[in-house]
C-alpha cells in the first residue's frame, strides 16, 4: 500500500531532543501545508476521505492515536505515539483517524495548499475512484 512508517532522525543531546525535516533529505515533496489537529475526544473519528493527488505525513508529536489507512484492496492500521515517527499516506489512500489520547497533537505535512476539489469523501465514490486508479498503479495497491 502506498502507505508507510518513516523513521525520522532524532538529534539528542544533554538538553532533550529535536527532530529536523528538512525537503528533499526528510521529506520526499516540497512542503506546502502543516496543519495540526489537537483536542479531539477519544470517541470521535476524523478524517473520512481520501485524497486523489495530495501526499502527506502524519506524526503523533504528543500522545497517542491510531490511524487506519486502506484502498479497495488492503487496510492497515497504525498506532502513532512515537514523534520521532512519520506514517507517510499517499494519493488515493482512505483515512481514518480516531482513539485520540488526552493531550495528542496530530501534525500533518502536506504537498499541497487546502483544495477542496482534491478530497473524495464520500466511499462509495472512492471505491470507483480507486478501482480506476490502482488499476494503473498496482504497486500503491
Ligand atoms: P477536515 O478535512 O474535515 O478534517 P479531518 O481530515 O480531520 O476530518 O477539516 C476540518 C475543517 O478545517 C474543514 O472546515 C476544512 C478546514 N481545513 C482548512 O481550512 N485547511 C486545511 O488545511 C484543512 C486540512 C482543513
Amino acid at each position: 500500500m502506498n502507505s508507510r512508517t518513516i523513521d525520522l532522525e532524532v538529534k539528542t543531546d544533554g538538553r532533550g531532543k529535536l527532530i529536523p525535516i528538512e525537503y528533499p533529505t526528510q521529506l520526499g515533496f516540497p512542503l506546502k501545508r502543516v496543519y495540526y489537529i489537537y483536542d479531539v475526544d477519544n470517541d470521535i473519528v476524523r478524517g473520512h476521505h481520501s485524497h486523489r493527488n495530495l501526499e502527506q505525513i502524519l506524526i503523533a508529536v504528543n500522545g497517542s492515536i491510531q490511524v487506519r489507512v486502506k484502498t479497495p484492496f488492503s487496510e492497515e492500521i497504525h498506532t502513532l505515539d512515537d514523534p520521532s515517527k512519520g506514517l507517510y499516506v499517499g494519493p488515493m489512500i482512505w483515512r481514518e483517524m480516531f482513539d485520540f489520547s488526552d493531550g495528542a497533537v496530530l501534525l500533518v505535512l502536506a504537498s499541497h495548499e487546502y483544495d477542496e476539489s482534491d478530497y473524495i469523501r464520500d466511499y462509495e465514490q472512492y471505491k470507483k475512484e480507486a478501482t480506476t486508479y490502482f488499476e494503473e498503479h498496482k504497486e500503491q495497491r
